[in-house]
């Protein structure tokens, strides 16, 4: 059997916490307020420009060929013209025949000389931080080992195989291995040498290991040095000081400590010295419990207000810079986020000291998921899910990612919680790694989300200790664990509200629940940010690269565009993060709307109901017939698109009169929206009449009792361009929606039609809408006041044209605005992925408005 075919490490050092050593003469330097690792002499850089070449197939691969092609590492081939780029949810990218892999599997020989100057008294360690999916290593010719796990350190003792001067190493990269499938997440799938190289220099004996745990009684701090060394090490904290002999552990007691908590993010520098080396830890006091249901930090409740991160960035893939980390996480802060989620694998080293530093909870997670494996029958099957998740052949590798993920962070304080992967269902070969965590580490609760799609006798089983689910509605929340006295576990929600598009218009009501409930830990909203990648044209996403398997704009589902711009979003969640659950209509006196002009003129068409002309002393206002508009796209509606799409087939509907009364000053007509062979899917009647100087338009509908779900109902034409600047007393400044306006105030805003529209949502979709306006003012032209509250905006394009364009960067330059005055705009909900829209935020069934124009 070939070791990719297997789920060996091979010639692999132990996985030991993550530090560098620095020699005790030098002097380390800071950046972005952490230990920056390049100012260790120990510390031998390798990132930068390698040597590269693509084969088909790992056979053809021969050690001395000469390679033409250069290639940055850390980076990700697909990137670099290798390969091809594809973004793929749930399936496997091969076929699901573990342990094997397709043999055309494509590999990329990389190649770095060097020159070092060795020192025969010191010790030299090869690590690679993550190589996706698996690499050969050779030194100077010589064959090193073999490793997996992309998102685990791989460290390898090259003592013997380097030379003083100049020196080779050759890696191969897989693209697949038996390992991948253990890796099924949600993302596009990149390969290489994604994450930074270096050697470490180490005195002959040296530290290898050691835990730090603290524990607070008070305001005493305790702290433990576990040395899980050969050596003897040192240890200093301020004035404290102790020797601790290999294999031993001391503790050290510090009066008034000041906690480390997300707010309060207080470090203690614990300086470690052993023969001849020094590692600079920073040492966070903080102690994590559950007390009957509640989840504590230094024994006070605490509420998670959470996102789920991927690494990524637009332009370099999984390949995220300190800078990209730090900027995430200066953001999340300023977005009122304490926790996040590293979904769905351990986020490079230093991602975690940042979080240290500037105060972030991290529920840290295992890179495992097999979520293909319940789809592997072309359809869902729970049973296949559990078959591979008892499949024992896949216990080592399991257990190994369990390993990699609690070895390497177990001394950062940020980290809270372990949480075992994702989506893979839980069985027999998942019963060592867990049981591995819970013994090794005592101090933080274990997560998982997977024991709810498997064998019912593990759900309740001692192993977890938080209950987790993902995208409930408030309802299961309520029955499955609030009102439930079985379970007796504080509950979180490693997933929920799916900010895909215009997005998380239920985020408010899972706070409410959450703030009130003591048992109720709080969330993490999938997800941060969009991955899409950056071309010339602008932001491209599955299927985009000609994949021939692909999720299309699954991947467009972040609070955050991909290049990290804000979407109202996560306005929202940050007001509701920072305890804000309502924004109210308040009393706002509506200009005086006597129009300028005299005379007013319309002409309907009889057949459809629809407005050809207003003129307003003898000028023309429409640039497009006032017609009724039930169309709108969003991501949330994409569960229903298909009902909307080929079962109601609403975009297809037309409107038409079935009676027409022409009075004195204007029309009446009564009518639907239909198509062939359906039942109209609405019925109105619509009522024009011209006042002194004015248009009332009386709007009444009725929706078919078929048509479970009627994304808006309004009235829509278009203005010429010059009229983009307008006005609104209503939720503002930004859109805002019957669900999504906790981040809004109720105020008289004015804006244009091209800024009021966001075109950050890749996918285009439904942006700019007001909720519950009182006045509407197009300046220069007309203003709007109604009998009821209603929903309007103003954008640069149509309801249909945003319907029918897949990107941004294809959407058509108009000569026009559109208006869209709607007497219904159905909630933004969450539902591409999450829980189903709630009833109190969708459209009306049956309303009457009346408009009120003036010129
Ligand atoms: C969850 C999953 C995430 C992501 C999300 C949808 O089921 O854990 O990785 O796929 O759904 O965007
Ligand atoms: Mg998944």
């Amino acid at each position: 059997m070939n070791e990719f075919e297997s789920l060996k490490r091979i010639g692999v050092e132990p996985q030991r916490c993550y530090y560098i050593p620095f020699a005790v003469s030098d002097k380390p330097k800071l950046k972005y307020g952490i230990v920056d690792r390049t100012s260790s002499s120990r510390f031998f850089s390798l990132d930068g420009v390698w040597k590269i070449k693509q084969h088909d197939c790992i056979s053809s691969v021969k050690l001395d060929e000469s390679l033409e092609k250069t290639i940055p590492v850390p980076s990700c081939v697909q990137m670099h013209g290798y390969d091809q780029i594809q973004y793929i949810n749930v399936r496997y990218p091969f076929p699901f025949n573990p342990p094997f892999v397709p043999k055309n599997n494509p590999c990329w020989h990389y190649r770095r000389d060097f020159v070092l100057s060795k020192n025969q008294q010191e010790k030299y360690y090869l690590n690679f931080e993550g190589v996706d999916s698996a690499f050969y290593l050779y030194v100077n010719g010589k064959k090193i080992g073999y490793s997996q796990i992309s998102h685990a350190t791989s460290e390898f003792d090259v003592t013997d195989s380097l030379v003083d001067g100049q020196n080779v190493i050759d890696v191969v990269v897989l693209k697949w291995c038996a390992s991948s499938y253990l890796e099924d997440q949600d993302k596009f799938r990149f390969s290489g040498i994604f994450r930074s190289v270096y050697i470490l220099t180490r005195p002959n004996k040296h530290l290898t290991d050691y835990f730090i745990k603290t524990t607070l009684v008070d305001n005493v701090g305790k702290l433990t040095f576990e040395n899980g060394s050969q050596v003897d090490v040192a240890v200093r904290i301020g004035k404290l000081s102790a020797t601790i002999k290999a294999g031993k552990k001391a503790q050290l007691t510090i009066n008034n400590v000041k906690k480390w908590t997300a707010e309060t993010p207080n470090l203690y520098n614990l300086i470690i010295t052993s023969n001849g080396e020094k590692i600079i830890e920073q040492v966070g006091f903080r102690q994590v419990s559950i007390d009957k249901k509640v989840f504590k930090i230094n024994d006070k409740p605490i509420k998670l207000k959470g996102v789920n991160r991927h690494d990524f960035n637009c332009k370099t893939g999984a390949t995220v810079s300190l800078s990209d980390v730090y900027k995430d996480l200066k953001l999340m802060k300023s977005l009122s986020v304490n926790a996040v989620r590293t979904a769905h694998y351990p986020n490079r080293p230093e991602f975690y000291l940042l979080c240290d530093r500037l105060g972030v909870y991290v529920m840290d997670e295992a890179d495992v998921e097999c979520h293909g494996a319940y789809k592997i029958s072309g359809k869902r099957n729970l049973q296949d899910w559990i078959n591979f998740a008892n499949d024992l052949s896949f216990e080592q590798g399991i257990f190994d990612r369990h390993v990699a993920l609690v070895e390497r962070d177990k001394n950062r304080p940020s980290v809270i919680i372990w949480s075992l992967g994702n989506e893979s269902s839980y069985g027999k070969a998942w019963l060592k790694g867990t049981k591995y965590i819970k013994k090794r580490d005592d101090t933080r609760p274990v997560h998982y989300e997977g024991i709810q799609k498997a064998e019912s006798k593990y759900y309740y089983s001692k192993l977890f200790d938080m209950i987790s689910m993902m995208y409930p509605s408030i309802e299961t929340i309520k029955e499955k664990v609030l009102n439930n006295p079985k379970e007796t576990r504080p509950l979180v929600l490693c997933e929920y509200t799916h900010a895909m598009g215009n997005s998380c218009g239920d985020i408010r009501d899972y706070w409410e629940v959450i703030y009130s409930n003591e048992q109720c830990m709080g969330g993490f909203v999938w997800e941060w940010a969009d991955h899409a990648v950056k071309a010339k044209k602008g932001f491209l996403y599955g299927g985009d690269f000609g994949e021939k398997e692909h999720d299309g704009n699954f991947c467009c589902d972040g609070l955050l565009t991909a290049d990290r711009k804000i979407k109202s979003t996560a306005l929202e969640m940050k007001a509701v993060y920072e305890g804000k659950l309502c924004s109210t209509e308040k009393d706002i006196e509506i200009p005086s709307t006597n129009g300028a002009k005299s005379k007013v003129e319309i002409v309907a068409d009889e057949a459809t109901g629809k407005l050809h002309s207003i003129k307003a002393d003898g000028v023309e206002v429409l640039k497009t017939p006032l017609s009724i508009n039930i169309l709108r796209y969003i991501d949330n509606d994409r569960k229903y698109v298909d009902d909307i799409v080929n079962l109601y087939r609403l975009p297809e509907c037309e409107q038409r009169v079935y009676s027409c009364v022409k009075t004195q000053n204007g029309y009446e007509f009564e009518g639907g929206m239909e198509v062939n062979s359906l039942a109209p899917a609405l019925r109105f009647k619509l009522g024009y009449q011209v006042e002194a100087n004015a248009l009332k338009i009386s709007f009444k509908y009725d929706i078919a009792d078929y048509v479970a779900y009627m994304p808006r109902v309004g009235l829509e034409f278009a203005i010429d361009q010059k009229f983009k600047d307008f006005s609104f007393i209503g939720f503002g400044p930004k859109e805002s929606y019957i669900d999504k306006k906790t981040y809004c105030e109720y105020g008289h805003y004015q804006t244009d039609a091209y800024k009021n529209f966001d075109l950050n949502y890749v996918r285009p979709q439904e942006s700019g809408s007001h909720y519950a306006c009182r006045y509407l003012e197009v300046k220069n032209l007309f203003s709007v006041t109604a009998s009821l509250p209603f929903s309007c905006s103003v954008t640069p394009f149509t309801s249909r044209q945003i319907f029918q364009t897949k990107h941004n960067f294809e959407l058509p330059k108009n000569h026009f605005v559109n208006v869209c005055i709607d007497l219904s705009m159905c909630g933004i909900g969450s539902a591409s992925c999450g829980a189903k829209l709630m009833d109190k935020y969708k459209t009306a069934k049956t309303l009457e408005n009346v408009f009120t124009l003036k010129f």
